[in-house]
């Protein structure tokens, strides 16, 4: 049998020098688990499977995994699911994305080294979908993704509640000495009650929603609830779809083009998606070596409208947004500003689908192109003397008030630092203020923490002060808001003008000029870096040694150096 013509068990043989002997043995040992010969002649698709008890997003995996299966079956292939590691967002220490490349590699491997002749892709808490879809990018055999949808709301005292914007606000109004203990036990128990993903356009949802818009899975299955019978559906026509796939040929690198990235990119900004989105697109696309430069951000922000009214940044939760008419009608809306030609894993071009999409849409929730809740996209980048390669704002969650100002910094050197003193009675700091957390990059110890959202010093929020400018090297939660500018590059622990800033500085920032300035002459900054204490060397050794000598910054999709295609450069 040539190459070619070998598809499902009979490829990618284990080697014995006798591969005759090798396919022999893997059939012998496959019908220990009780297939038919038939079975194992059937074209193999397999399922990457993050189930873990370590995460509660993925909680119905065993149910959809069922369906998929059926899917499978039912259009004459053989599904094999295989496990690989799982980032359950909150279990993980310091930060599940530390752990997204390795996940990518896990699932890239596992891929190339068994015999499938597609992949079905089950993702769903933040950092697996893009894990996946890098895995699956490099090694560009057909695959399709099938997100777990996002969890169901519950109620306290008469008001909905969702997973996370609400757990925050809870818990400033805890800080503030707003609410009781005992009330904040009693909703702890009410933010997540079912399976499913954070029920916000948090960073889950938003990524569900670029693998939809990027092509890469089902026409409306991004939004589907996690506990609604459609979402089994739509696992079931991922299955068959999967095995059509391997009909087509289709491959990853034919679906995730500039073009697609493009889409996706103002799918984004029209769902005032999450800032971690542009970290993750950049390092999907980079495995298929397509830049995605932050002035390319700013171009598709000025030209595309926030068109969901969903929480952080508005009213309504996820299950709102599907039955308001979910991504289709969003990407409706955008039509005259997409890439139509681009090529989905189902074979029709993103135009096609858009084209098929009837149902009603819900204007409370999904506004219309020429009536938008905000002409321009939710989130912008900044470049200046303080960030030259850029720092990320989502602007549709910050106060507009403090979009062109001047502010004193108030600097926290590490998330240790900002922890100890940021309710320190006797901190020097005014509401007129700039904090800064610095040290808290992808090269820092603490592995990017969604720390950026720093909290309002208690003494500020006592007095009622609910935002203020602040500025760091981290990440923000998807589900949080306020005036917050991100991902500064270079972070403070490699070279650069924010690892000199210092307490007491000015910095101007400028959304309408797009610009982070920091105000100390270059004369005072070559002085601070000569007299900056080189830093300690950390003895490190397995996956956070790798990460600590690979790891890229926040422009670069904080990919490790190795995995990108090579002459990408980097
Ligand atoms: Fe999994 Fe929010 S914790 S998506």
């Amino acid at each position: 049998m040539s190459d070619r013509t070998r598809h499902g068990l009979s490829t990618r043989l284990t080697n014995y020098g006798d591969p005759e002997f090798s396919s022999y043995l893997r059939r012998s040992f496959a019908k220990s688990m009780g297939y038919s010969g038939d079975m194992l002649a059937r074209p193999v698709v397999g399922i990457a499977y993050p189930a873990s008890g370590f995460n509660n997003c993925h909680r119905n995996f065993p149910e959809m995994l069922g369906a998929v299966k059926r899917g499978v079956l039912a259009a004459g292939a053989l599904p094999l699911e295989f496990p690989t590691i799982s980032l359950g967002e909150v279990f993980l220490s310091p930060t599940s994305l530390k752990y997204r490349n390795l996940m990518s590699m896990d699932t890239e491997e596992m891929i190339r080294a068994q015999p499938m002749d597609s992949v079905v892709l089950m993702g769903g808490c933040d950092k697996t979908v893009p894990a996946q879809l890098m895995g699956a990018a490099s090694a560009d055999i057909p695959a399709i993704q099938i997100v777990t949808g996002p969890m169901m709301t519950s109620r306290h005292d008469g008001e909905r509640l969702g997973a996370c914007t609400d757990c925050r606000r809870f818990w400033a109004r805890f800080r503030a000495g707003e609410i009781a203990r005992e009330e904040i036990e009693d909703v702890e128990s009410k933010l997540a009650t079912t399976a499913g993903t954070c029920a916000i356009m948090g960073t889950a949802s938003t990524m569900a929603c670029i693998a939809e818009a990027l092509g890469m899975a089902l026409p409306g299955s991004a939004a589907i609830p996690a506990v609604h019978a459609d979402r089994l559906r739509a696992a079931e026509a991922t299955g068959d779809a999967a095995v059509r796939l391997i009909g087509s040929g289709i491959r990853p690198s034919d679906v995730i083009t500039t073009e697609s990235v493009e889409n996706a990119l103002r799918v984004v900004l029209a769902l005032g998606g999450s800032t971690n989105a542009v970290i993750h697109l950049t390092a999907i696309a980079g495995r298929l070596g397509i830049p995605l430069p932050l002035e390319w951000l700013n171009q598709i922000s000025d030209t595309t409208p926030v068109l969901v009214n969903l929480k952080p940044t508005g009213e309504h939760y996820m299950e709102d947004f599907h039955a308001a008419g979910g991504l289709c009608a969003v990407l409706r809306e955008l039509r005259p500003m997409l890439k139509l030609d681009c090529l989905t894993v189902t074979g029709d071009t993103l135009g096609e689908r858009i084209d098929a999409f009837a149902g009603p849409v819900d204007r409370h929730v999904i506004a219309s192109a020429t009536a938008p809740l905000e002409v321009e996209g939710g989130l912008v980048a900044l470049f200046g003397s303080l960030a030259p390669r850029g720092a990320i704002m989502k602007r549709s969650a910050a106060d507009r008030n403090l979009f062109e100002k001047t502010g004193r910094a108030i600097v926290f050197d590490s998330p240790g630092d900002l922890a100890e003193r940021i309710d320190d009675p006797a901190l020097d700091v005014c509401a007129d203020d700039f904090l800064v957390l610095k040290n808290a990059g992808p090269l820092s110890p603490s592995g990017m923490p969604e720390a950026g959202y720093l909290p309002i010093p208690k003494k500020l929020a006592a007095r009622g002060v609910r935002d203020m400018v602040r500025i760091s090297d981290a990440r923000m939660s998807g589900s949080a808001f306020g005036t917050v500018i991100l991902h500064v590059t270079p972070e403070a622990a490699a070279p650069g003008p924010f690892a000199l800033v210092r307490s007491g500085d000015r910095i101007t920032i400028s959304v309408k000029e797009k610009r982070i300035d920091l105000h100390v002459s270059e004369a005072e900054l070559e002085r601070r870096e000569a007299s900056s204490a080189p830093a300690a060397p950390v003895d490190q050794r397995g996956y956070s040694r790798l990460y600590a000598d690979e790891v890229l910054q926040a422009d670069q999709g904080c990919d490790f150096r190795f995995l990108l295609p090579a002459g990408s450069g980097s």
